[in-house]
């Protein structure tokens, strides 16, 4: 599909420069995670949006861009040249402003399209398991985060700010990672999961042996 590979190469060069753990393999994968989810759970869906959304998931959003309006009037601007409709503009707009775990928890985000919960269940695979490991590690480095302080505690999040305040890298599994496989939408999101968490669990054993 010409249209998708537009998008592939708007993210590719728009997220070349991103060195939080958003970067652009991160929205491959989890293209090819949401692929996995609509076979797994046989969904019949829009796949053009679902592709799109999921390569684009992270233009707008304020981690990424110091400028989020910007972005993505740049972004719909770049769809309609690509001859993309206003009902697939606006859907994959309504998708990616409303899939952050903090737009979810935070910011009564509206409620997601069939598609857009398989782009976020996507999403929050890409937050669990060794790649999740490594994300928050990457993320804790670029904003100096210490890897681990025994005498922070974890905190419950009230709002985007605190979720935004400082954190360490080990309490982040507890503070966000650890409730994502009750929060997915699709069978395979939960069951990988729950897999996923699994395996962040064992390697934070093996974290506290060390210690
Ligand atoms: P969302 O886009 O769903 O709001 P984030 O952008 O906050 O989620 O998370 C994206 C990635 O960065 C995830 O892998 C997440 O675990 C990691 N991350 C976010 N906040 C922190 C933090 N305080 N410490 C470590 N990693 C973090
Ligand atoms: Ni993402």
């Amino acid at each position: 599909m010409e249209k998708l590979k537009d998008v592939i190469s708007y993210a590719q060069e728009n997220l070349a420069q991103e060195s939080t753990g958003h970067d652009f393999e991160h929205a491959k994968r989890t293209a090819g995670l949401a692929e996995k989810i609509i076979k797994k759970d046989q969904l019949a869906v829009n796949n053009f949006i679902v592709m799109a959304s999921a390569y684009l998931h992270d233009m707008i959003d304020d981690k990424v861009t110091d400028e989020p309006e910007k972005a993505q009037r740049t972004l719909v601007h770049f769809l309609q040249e690509i001859n993309c409709s206003f009902v697939e503009i606006e859907a994959i707009l309504e998708i990616i402003q409303n899939l952050s775990f903090s737009a979810e928890m935070f910011a009564k985000a509206k409620s997601l399209s069939l598609e857009g919960k398989i782009v976020q269940d996507a999403d929050r695979l890409e937050a669990l398991g060794a790649v999740g490991i490594l994300r928050a590690a990457y993320f804790s480095g670029a904003h100096g985060q210490a890897i681990y302080d025994e005498n922070k505690a974890v905190q419950h999040f009230h709002s985007k700010e605190d979720y935004r305040r400082p954190s360490t890298m080990i309490n982040h599994m507890y503070e966000k990672l650890f409730l994502l496989p009750e929060m997915m939408n699709t069978y395979y999101g939960k069951k990988e999961g729950n897999r996923r968490k699994a395996f962040v669990e064992d390697f934070l054993e093996e974290f506290y042996k060390e210690c």
